[in-house]
């Protein structure tokens, strides 16, 4: 653990045109500096960098962030080691931080595993070089796969003799923590002889799996004598979880995001084969369907994935398995069918590394028109596998989160399908409802029934020590928790947003917004978060109101400058195309209403996404934990409303924001009206048992007040939308 002081230090010392200027050639544009934006590929310069408030910031991909933010996503590190990232860069001393014995126990036992891993990998990649067994065999091996040195540094391909106890003997005379040797597969132990180890990975070449930070969690070993098992693999432990990591992601991170594409294969080889040609934003998914995890990890530095699969029966079925899970991520899917036979590793030696790139330039087909075109093919003039092809096309548009996409593809699927664009809209539209009413419904039950009923696992949201505790201990002592978790969650998500317009005393109006309205109406009841880290977290989001103002001027000069140019360019063209007057005016008028549409939506998510831009990379890991959270567990947009009116994305999420922070104000409200009711009436209980009518009359009307209260609050939170606040 790095202390706080240290880290204050760090952020301190990191300069935003320093840390960016390691990755992007930086021009000076008045205050600030301009460049092409290093996580997704541009030819103009929408990357500005903000020296004075030490931020950065892609107008076009909306990345960036402090130094801190910048580094965990450019590198693809953890917050931790994009802090260590930092001080080495400015040459700062790092303290660490006294832990906890259950910290510490959890942090060394990450740290031998690692060490582990590591000293076994140095061991392997020596014998493959420095022994007679490893050229003869290992280095062999690879030279006739047409390996080059370069890849096998790269990869830090190695060789474990095949004694049997080369590693386990070396370990001893090392003095190597033999039980982590064991834990991470590495070694294994004797059945026959307790006590003994043995090289798990013997006469084996080895491919370790490094994770996005560079460190060697897993290994995996080739067997070069025909055996039954072709490869064998560390097993789970602290710091290997199969379905997490991905081979070859450090190798490939910074090409990913500079490609701004990833290409997706299957095995150890694939990935090398890959590299060599050329392509080096590759990784593999180690034989196994990607998993949520996985494709998260690559969410990280593309929305772009190209899948690779071998022509066959079998690769095709692979390429139409995980596609419904990628379209979920808001992944854009494609895939590529090598020649019948074949994987990359294979294409790779018989071709060229231009032939290669060209075919897969030329043969890359969209995922969604790819499943259309092989399912239709498929079923021939049977009917019924036809009704069963388009209902499986229509159930992997229903997964597009997004609107327009998924109507693009209705169009396209219609036309290859033969199918009316109007029934299969209909029919993705209602697979989607029942899709987003199935996520809404788990939400729902992940907010106050999980919270509830679940008291194993401690809770998400509530971080530090606070973790730890039981549910039912966490309601005790915090019984609002889950109403503020849900206002929280809400002020993370909207707060800069406007909310609505007052009339102050004097008679004049303004404008308010979620953080403002928020704030007002718990200090209206004399209410505010109980939960620290909560509490924590609204501050850090009221602090950031300065800040935001700043940045809003600015963006909106920035907007004002473009509507401008937009709308000169608009006018050019409709002047070139000679028109009647009448047909000018409307030209003009939609060409007004099209940049105002535009420069709109991008002021909104601008406001939108600037609370999250700033805290998910917050020092704090409450507050981190919480913003993340609150991002992640965002709900979809309804698209009942979609479909009755079809309203811009920005319209939707605005009544969606007002509805759900009434509603939840008043629900907490609520909550306490029923508690302090039920207070009253235990009170209630002792007063009959003294017989003091006069006090027990008093007593009686105050719950019968506190029960209008309640009535009158029941009938608005029914109110599906509730007037303007005035
Ligand atoms: P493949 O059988 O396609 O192997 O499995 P490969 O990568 O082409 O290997 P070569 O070319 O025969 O040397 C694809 C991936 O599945 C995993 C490995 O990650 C492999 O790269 N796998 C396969 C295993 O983990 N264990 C196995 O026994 C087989
Ligand atoms: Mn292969």
């Amino acid at each position: 653990m790095i202390d706080k002081a240290t880290i204050q230090k760090i952020t301190d010392a990191a300069n935003i045109v320093e840390v960016v200027s390691d990755y992007v050639h930086l021009v000076r544009r008045g205050r600030n500096y301009v460049g092409l934006c290093p996580f997704h590929n541009e030819k103009t310069p929408s990357f500005s960098v903000n020296s004075v408030r030490n931020f950065c910031y892609c107008f076009s991909c909306k990345k960036g962030g402090s130094p801190v933010n910048f580094i965990m996503e450019k590198e693809g590190l953890s917050y931790r080691d994009a802090l260590l990232h930092l001080a080495a860069k400015y040459n700062i001393k790092v303290e660490e931080k006294e832990l906890s014995d259950d910290e510490r126990r959890q942090m060394d036992e990450r740290e031998s595993l690692l060490a582990a891993n590591e000293w076994a990998t140095t061991q392997m990649e020596k014998a493959l070089r420095d022994t007679e067994e490893g050229r003869n065999v290992g280095l062999q091996y690879l030279y006739q796969r047409g390996v080059t040195d370069e890849a096998i540094r790269k990869f830090r391909l190695g060789y474990n003799l095949d004694t049997g106890h080369a590693l386990a003997d070396l370990a001893k005379l090392d003095g190597v923590d033999i039980p982590s040797l064991i834990a991470t597969g590495v070694l294994g132990e004797s059945q026959r002889m307790p006590g003994a180890s043995y090289d798990r990975f013997r006469g084996r070449v080895i491919f370790p799996v490094l994770n996005p930070s560079g460190k060697v969690v897993a290994l995996g070993g080739r067997d070069l004598k025909g055996g039954m098992a072709k490869y064998i693999n560390s097993p789970e432990s602290a710091i290997y979880k199969k379905s997490n990591e991905l081979y070859g992601i450090y190798q490939a991170k910074s090409e990913i995001a500079k490609q701004d594409n990833c290409y997706l294969v299957e095995g150890y080889m694939d990935v090398i084969g890959m590299w060599q040609a050329g392509m080096e934003n590759v990784v593999a998914s180690s034989g196994t369907a990607l998993t949520d995890g996985q494709i998260a990890m690559i969410h990280r530095f593309t929305e772009n994935i190209t899948l690779i699969y071998d022509g066959d029966a079998a690769g095709i079925k692979a390429a139409l398995r995980g596609i419904d899970m990628l379209l979920s991520h808001k992944m854009n899917v494609k895939v590529l069918l090598l020649p019948d036979g074949h994987d990359p590793d294979s294409f790779a030696r018989i071709n060229t590394p231009e032939q290669f790139r060209e075919y897969v330039k030329t043969n890359a087909t969209d995922i969604i028109r790819f499943k259309a075109q092989v399912l239709l093919r498929d079923v021939g003039n049977d009917p019924q596998r036809r009704v069963a092809a388009i209902e499986s096309v229509v159930q992997s548009l229903s997964h597009i989160p997004d609107k327009v996409k998924r109507n693009v593809y209705v169009q396209e699927c219609s036309r290859i399908l033969g199918v009316r664009e109007d029934v299969i809209e209909s029919a993705v539209e209602k697979s989607r409802g029942e899709i987003v009413a199935r996520q809404i419904k788990q939400r729902n039950q992940s907010d106050v029934e999980r919270i509830e009923t679940d008291n194993r696992n401690p809770h998400p949201a509530v971080t530090g020590n606070l973790r730890s505790m039981k549910t039912k201990d966490l309601l005790e002592q915090y019984p609002y928790y889950p109403f503020e978790r849900a206002i929280v969650f809400l002020c993370v998500r909207y707060g800069m947003l406007d909310f609505c317009e007052v009339t102050y005393e004097d008679g004049s109006t303004g404008m308010i917004d979620v953080m403002e309205y928020v704030t007002d109406e718990l200090q209206d009841d004399d209410i505010w978060f109980s939960v620290p880290a909560f509490d924590k977290t609204i501050n850090c989001i009221l602090q950031l109101k300065t800040d935001y103002d700043l940045a809003k001027q600015q963006m909106a000069e920035n907007i004002a400058a473009e509507r401008e140019s937009l709308l000169k360019q608009g006018y050019d063209d409709i002047a070139q195309k000679a028109m009647n007057v009448a047909e000018i005016k409307r030209e003009e008028r939609m060409l007004k209403e099209r940049v105002e549409k535009e420069m709109t939506e991008r002021e909104f998510n601008f406001s939108r996404y600037f609370i999250e831009q700033r805290l998910s990379s917050h020092h704090d890991d409450d507050v981190r934990h919480i913003v993340t959270e609150a991002i992640n567990s965002e709900p979809p947009l309804s698209n009942i409303y979609l479909r009755n009116n079809p309203v811009s994305e920005m319209q939707m999420e605005t009544e969606r924001m007002h509805t759900l922070v009434q509603r939840s104000i008043l629900e907490w409200k609520n909550e306490l009206l029923n508690q302090k009711i039920s207070a009253k009436m235990k009170s209630l209980n002792g007063q009959f048992s003294q017989s003091a009518p006069d006090e027990v009359q008093t007593i009686l009307m105050e719950i019968q007040a506190l029960m209008e209260k309640r009535g009158m609050l029941a009938k608005e939170i029914g109110d599906r939308t509730i007037g303007k606040k005035i």
